[in-house]
């Protein structure tokens, strides 16, 4: 089954507007050499306007680094779908382990942001992952399959590149810690048969599964190597142009 990989930067809370433009610009050079993947960016939302006027037409994905599930509301603090479609996202992260563990946002709150992600049109980019006590004490498959459940209950798909999963160990972000690439492999390959339970075959077969976690210039290659790893969300390293840019053009 054909995935097209896909390379994600994360910005998390960093840049301002002019240093958000420049590394969007080294972005677009960099994606315009390997066409074969798919770039998409998650600056913060005051940078989203920026960003967007330098990728616009160029192939590289804007994307949102959460989502709320209301159209608009009473909500404040909040982002909804319609508003990051408007701005010219295309894809939202939802679930991210730092919204899960210092925001408190639990599974069901994640599975109404998918939802409000799709309904508006938004890929999300549906994060789980394992703390270390959890891997330790052998829970690893269960937590996975257990925030799976949670955020994808009553999800319905039509094609299966309308999710993208990131699975990301929490002991593995900012750490410099990366998963080795069988403990990777055997997350991703455990998830895709959990997907491959709750869709369809060949949807199931479409959802792309990207690894996050220390992803660097030196162990993407490898990581990009195992079967059922379909591309990675980057933090750290996709904050600096160089590096973001070998991660893009990896072999
Ligand atoms: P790092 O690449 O800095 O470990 O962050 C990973 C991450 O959280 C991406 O969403």
């Amino acid at each position: 089954m054909d995935r097209k990989p896909l390379i994600a930067g994360n910005w998390k809370m960093h840049t301002n507007i002019e240093e958000a433009r420049q590394l969007a610009a080294a972005v677009v050079k960099a994606a315009a050499r390997v066409p074969d993947r798919e770039v998409m960016i998650a600056p913060p939302y005051t940078a989203l306007a920026a960003v967007e006027s330098v990728i616009a037409g160029t192939g590289v994905m804007l994307g949102a680094q959460n989502v709320h599930w209301e159209g608009k509301g009473a909500f404040t603090g909040e982002i909804s779908g319609i508003m990051l479609r408007d701005i010219g996202c295309g894809m939202a992260i939802v679930g991210h382990s730092e919204r899960r563990h210092v925001f408190g946002e639990s599974g069901r709150m994640i599975n109404r942001r998918v939802k409000g992600a799709l309904q508006s049109g938004l890929i999300p980019v549906f994060c789980i992952g394992e703390t270390l006590e959890q891997r330790e004490a052998g829970q690893t498959m269960q937590v996975l399959e257990n925030q799976v459940r949670a955020g994808l209950d009553s999800v319905a798909l039509t094609d299966g590149g309308q999710l993208v999963v990131a699975y990301e160990p929490v002991w593995a972000i900012g750490t410099g810690k990366t998963a080795t690439e069988a403990q990777a492999q055997e997350a991703h390959s455990f998830i895709r048969g959990l997907l491959a339970d709750l869709y369809e075959k060949n949807i199931a077969a479409q959802i792309r599964i990207l690894y996050g976690g220390s992803v660097k210039p030196d162990n993407i290659d490898i990581l990009m190597q195992q079967n059922d790893i379909d591309g990675a969300l980057v933090g750290g390293a996709a904050l600096n142009a160089e590096s973001f840019e070998r991660i893009i053009c990896f072999q």
